[in-house]
Order: C-alpha cells, then sequence, then structure tokens
C-alpha cells in the first residue's frame, strides 16, 4: 500500500513537473517580446524627412540621426517608410550574408527611364548573368587595353579647359566621364554615333531627376522621348556590328555573343537597357569622385605638390610624357592612390544603398518589416570615429594601412559591389597624373559646403579655371 502511494506521489511530482516546463514554455512562447521597430521619427505625413534629407549637407542630416538614435533607425523617405543602418556588421548583414532577404527597389520612374532590364534592378539568375558580362569587360585586363585611349581623352578635356575662362568641374567632368563609358562599352564608336547618344543621353540624365509628370513638355517626358531615341540609335549599332560580324571583346560584343545555358540569347531591349544601366552607373558617381579630388588637392597645395613629384617621376621615366603611361605605372601610384581612396571615403558619393526587405526581418531585436525600404549608410560607417579617427580630416595617409574589414565600401558590396571600380580609379589616376603634371587651377569662390544633387559634389559644381604650366626642361610632359 506504502509502496503503490509512493508510486502516485512520483506520478503526480512528474505530471506536474511536465506541465509546469509546459506551461512555462508556453507562457514563454506567448509572452516573447515581438521585436519593435527601430527608433527614429516618420517626419511629416507623405512627405517624411525627404526635404531634410535633400536640403540639408548629407553629413548633418544622417550623423544627428545616428547621435539620436544610435546605429539603426527609422525615417520616412520619398514616400516609402525606411530602416536606415549605420554599422559596417549590418551593411553586411543586408549586402552580403543575407542579400536574399533584400531586393534592389528604385522608383517606378526611373525605372522607366534607364529600362527595366537594366541589371541592378534584378536578383537572381538574370543578374548573375548580366553581371558576369559587364565585369568581364570591366576587368583589369580588359581596361589595361583602354589606356591610351582614356589618356587621349582626358588631355583633350584638360586642354580645352585651360584657355582661362571659367568651368563648371563637374559638369566637365561628366563629359569625360561619359565619352571613357562610351569607350568601354562599344571601343572606338563612331563619332556620328558618338554625338547622338551623347545629346539624348543629356537630355534624359536633365529629366531624371525631375517630377515624373505626364504633362507634355516637361523634363521628365523630354527625358522619355530621349530615352526612345536612344534605343532606336542604339539598335543602329547593333545593326550594324550584326552585319560586319564584328566579334569585340568590349561589353556590347559580350551582349550580342551571349547565350545561357538553354540557348536563350539577349534581345535588343534588354542590351539597351543595361548600355543606359552601365552610362548611367558610371557617369555622375566617377564625374562626383573627380570634382572633390580637385577640390581636396587644391585645399592641400603641400599635399598637391607631392602628388605632383610622384607623378612627375612617372613621367620622367616616360620620355618626358612623350609615351603613354603604362599599366605597371598606374598600379604604383601610392600616394596618389591613397588620395583617391580618402577622397571616396570623404565625399562617400553613393551615401547609401537602397533595398527592400521582402519579408519580415529581425536583425539586432528590431524589426524590418517587409515592404520596407533598408538603406546601409555608407556615409556614417566612412564617417564615424571608431573606423576613421578625426574622419571629417581629409588625410590620405590614414590608407597607408588597410582600414577594418568592411569599413570602407565606397563601391558597396557584395552581388550589387560595383564592377566598375577599377575603371573609375584608372579614369582618376590617368586624369591626376596629366592634370598635375602640365596644368594648374584655382578654384572661384568660397564654394565649402555640399551640393546634394542626388549626387554630393561641391557648391556650384566647383567653378574653377585652368591653365597650362609653363614648361621648364625637366617639366616637359606635354602631350
Ligand atoms: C567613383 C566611381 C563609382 C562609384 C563610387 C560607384 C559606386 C557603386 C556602388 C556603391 C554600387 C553598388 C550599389 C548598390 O549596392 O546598390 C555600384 C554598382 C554598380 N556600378 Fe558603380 N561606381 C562607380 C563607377 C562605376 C563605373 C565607372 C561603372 C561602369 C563603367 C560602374 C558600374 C556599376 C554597375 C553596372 C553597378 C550595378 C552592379 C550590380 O547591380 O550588380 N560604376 N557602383
Amino acid at each position: 500500500m506504502e509502496v503503490a502511494s509512493i508510486l502516485i506521489y512520483i506520478c503526480l511530482f512528474l505530471s506536474s513537473l511536465l506541465s509546469y516546463f509546459f506551461f512555462i514554455k508556453k507562457k514563454t512562447r506567448i509572452s516573447k517580446p515581438k521585436a519593435k521597430l527601430p527608433p527614429g521619427s516618420m517626419g511629416w505625413p507623405y512627405v517624411g524627412e525627404t526635404l531634410q534629407l535633400y536640403s540639408q549637407d548629407p553629413n548633418v542630416f544622417f550623423t544627428t540621426k545616428q547621435l539620436r538614435y544610435g546605429e539603426i533607425f527609422k525615417t520616412h523617405i520619398l514616400g516609402c517608410p525606411c530602416v536606415m543602418l549605420c554599422s559596417p556588421e549590418a551593411a553586411r548583414f543586408v549586402l552580403v550574408t543575407h542579400a536574399h532577404l533584400f531586393k534592389p527597389t528604385y522608383p517606378k520612374s526611373k525605372e522607366r527611364l534607364i529600362g527595366p532590364s537594366a541589371l541592378f534592378f534584378h536578383q537572381g539568375e538574370y543578374h548573375n548573368h548580366l553581371r558576369k558580362l559587364v565585369q568581364g569587360s570591366l576587368s583589369p585586363d580588359t581596361i589595361r587595353k583602354l589606356i591610351p585611349d582614356i589618356e587621349s581623352m582626358a588631355i583633350s578635356a584638360l586642354e580645352s579647359w585651360a584657355d582661362g575662362h571659367v568651368i563648371n568641374t563637374f559638369h566637365e567632368m561628366k563629359k569625360l566621364s561619359f565619352q571613357v563609358g562610351i569607350l568601354s562599352i562599344f571601343g572606338l564608336l563612331d563619332s556620328n554615333y558618338r554625338e547622338k547618344l551623347n545629346e539624348n543621353y543629356h537630355i534624359m540624365d536633365k529629366g531624371y531627376n525631375s517630377f515624373p509628370s505626364n504633362i507634355p513638355g516637361t523634363p521628365y517626358q523630354k527625358a522619355l522621348l530621349a530615352r526612345k531615341r536612344l534605343d532606336q540609335i542604339l539598335g543602329e549599332i547593333i545593326c550594324e556590328r550584326k552585319e560586319k560580324r564584328l566579334l569585340e571583346k568590349d561589353l556590347l560584343g559580350r551582349f550580342l555573343n551571349f547565350k545561357d545555358e538553354n540557348g536563350q540569347i539577349l534581345t535588343e531591349d534588354q542590351i539597351a537597357d543595361n548600355i543606359i544601366g552601365v552610362l548611367f552607373a558610371a557617369q555622375d558617381t566617377t564625374a562626383s569622385a573627380l570634382t572633390w579630388i580637385l577640390k581636396y588637392l587644391h585645399d592641400d597645395q603641400k599635399l598637391l605638390e607631392a602628388v605632383k613629384a610622384e607623378q612627375m617621376a612617372i613621367c620622367e621615366a616616360n620620355n618626358g610624357g612623350k609615351k603613354s603611361l603604362r599599366w605597371t605605372q598606374t598600379r604604383n601610384m601610392p600616394l596618389t592612390y591613397r588620395v583617391i581612396l580618402e577622397s571616396l571615403r570623404m565625399a562617400s558619393i553613393i551615401s547609401f544603398a537602397f533595398r527592400e526587405s521582402i519579408i519580415d526581418v529581425e536583425y539586432k531585436g528590431y524589426l524590418i518589416p517587409k515592404g520596407w525600404k533598408v538603406m546601409p549608410v555608407f556615409r556614417n560607417i566612412h564617417h564615424n570615429p571608431e573606423n576613421f579617427p578625426d574622419p571629417h580630416i581629409f588625410d590620405p595617409s590614414r590608407f597607408e594601412v588597410s582600414p577594418k574589414p568592411n569599413t570602407f565600401i565606397p563601391f558597396g558590396n557584395g552581388v550589387h559591389a560595383c564592377p566598375g571600380n577599377e575603371l573609375a580609379k584608372l579614369e582618376m589616376l590617368i586624369l591626376i597624373h596629366h592634370l598635375v603634371t602640365i596644368f594648374r587651377w584655382e578654384v572661384l569662390g568660397t564654394v565649402d559646403g555640399i551640393h546634394y544633387g542626388p549626387f554630393p559634389i561641391p557648391q556650384q559644381g566647383l567653378p574653377a579655371r585652368f591653365w597650362q604650366e609653363s614648361t621648364s626642361l625637366n617639366q616637359d610632359c606635354s602631350p
């Protein structure tokens, strides 16, 4: 009897223990706090904080937010709720390790102008194929052959500025980076096509940041018409290439020769959208970086002299500039290269990447709701004193040692990282070489401050005057 009652007691004890654990577990599941939205302000209804972002110095906008709310905060930009993430780990989470949860996203009006098949609007197989083609055409092995042509473009641009008139540096740099973009896509293109592409691309570009309106005569409508004409011109170029059966290794050649594993080729629309997409990705970014480099060098004459000394040595080795730059020389310009890196850090041309979360995602206890825009803010990562001490000071020597992992990402990271970064750097090195060895320039007006349109550029595009330096025997680096 006693044994039976002990057994009953043990059973009762065990069952109550089990139900206790079950209850606790259930309770924990029920009461587990749901991830909360990050802190931050959503601003005014509909406009949110768009005006603040686009009217303020972006450094001030982002830094104030981060100081107030920390490394993750919510806001409302361009009609969309957004989560901004400002740490290297968070940028890696969104762009690399969990990239499949965040799709690239652009306003429809912009997608319409560039063309919906451009690679950076896509994820998955289509994006992979296109990306490989673009990467191949912009690889070091391919672009090294472009050096003599980029040099002659840079020299003729510099000569055209050096007659004493005031130029808008950013506008002129845009012309140069457009030409280099055309070169990388088509090789040496017939001047008639080049001019037509230039003229229509310029109209499209003017409408790109305008209000998307359906009213005829507005910049956006003009841009759409110009975009249609670009399709026609590209169609003619493609047709001519096919007739001549030219098997070029440039980007257009790669697009035309592409076949996927099922034998599927690219349509003319897909090719046209990707050509416009690459031109778009290449032009303002490189022009903005070049404009900042000129400003930073102008503001630090001692640094300019040191860069000049580095470049003069190369110039002299090239028979006073009579021989073309060699690839190995462009890979051995340590100070000039550090000036480029520091300019990319300081200016942070692409302030943030733009993605959309495809499901509810939890990151560090915060909820990023499905459909919200997600923006890893490169600018804050580049301006955080923990990553770069005294971040507001222009100091190329900080790049004598490599930055901490994931803290320097001017060209992005992961599956959408910039495939044009080597070409952009090559173009900058070549322009600086010819600029500092042959020319001088002065910046006009008090031009401190950033204009954000949408790429950050110095106020008024950096008005400047250029002239050719009087050549002495040792300085004969003229073309
Ligand atoms: C200083 C100059 C440049 C900077 C700072 C820059 C920066 C970037 C960044 C940050 C991205 C990634 C955007 C994202 O993740 O959403 C990107 C993508 C891209 N860039 Fe660049 N870029 C520059 C020049 C160029 C040039 C010269 C080309 C081509 C000739 C180019 C072609 C592209 C393309 C095609 C993509 C999209 C890649 C993809 O989605 O897979 N970029 N760029």
